[in-house]
């Protein structure tokens, strides 16, 4: 790990057996309460699209807006919301998605994005990317141009990355938690 990293990793919070027995809740609200590792988090992610046009930043619920809504600022982008159903209150384009148990549905207002606009889709981590794929298939639905999807966190066990690769979506994350 670079030093970057090892500070990051150090400001994010191991929940041994959380919500369940075995897994390991990543819990960023420590990161995000740290003021140095909360900037310079958004200041890595935001590097690669230095220089480049970005009309709209899209943040997942929940934990996506919030580093949605600073990434936004900082590329001087637009920030639109992709929500959990029921919670957006004009026209919406929905998509269901795969949970551990069953299935939920995630939605965006129908004039959130123009056709042809360049958008960051942004989320706190990937893990089986069964919500960012979702998203990605909401914004190509409104015709988006999805420049990336970026993530703090990848389990790359669990295969999320290739999921967003296979409609053709780069992907850049932070840091990996591997065995997770
Ligand atoms: C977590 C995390 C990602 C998603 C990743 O959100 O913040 O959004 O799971 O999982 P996946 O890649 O397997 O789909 P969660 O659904 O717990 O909701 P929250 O952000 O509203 O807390
Ligand atoms: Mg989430």
């Amino acid at each position: 790990n670079s030093p970057l990293q090892q500070t990051l990793l150090n400001a994010i919070r191991t929940i041994p057996d959380y919500p369940r027995p075995g897994v390991q809740f990543r819990d960023i609200t420590t990161l995000l309460g740290d003021a140095r590792a909360f900037r310079r988090t958004v200041d890595e992610m935001v590097q690669p699209f230095a220089g480049s046009k970005v009309d709209k930043i899209a943040g997942i619920e929940a934990r996506g807006f919030i580093l949605g809504g600073a990434i936004a600022h900082q590329t001087s982008s637009g920030f639109v919301p992709i929500r959990k159903k029921g919670k957006l209150p004009h026209e919406t384009v929905r998509v269901a998605y795969s949970l551990e148990y069953g299935i939920d549905e995630m939605e965006m207002h129908k004039d959130a994005v123009k056709p042809g606009e360049r958008v960051i889709l942004v989320d706190d981590l990937i893990a089986t990317g069964g919500t960012a794929e979702a998203a990605a298939k909401l914004l190509n639905q409104l015709g988006a141009e999805i420049v990336a999807a970026c993530f703090v966190i990848d389990l790359p066990d669990l295969g999320g990355r290739r999921k967003l690769e296979a409609l053709g979506v780069p992907v850049h994350t932070l840091l990996s938690f591997e065995g997770d």
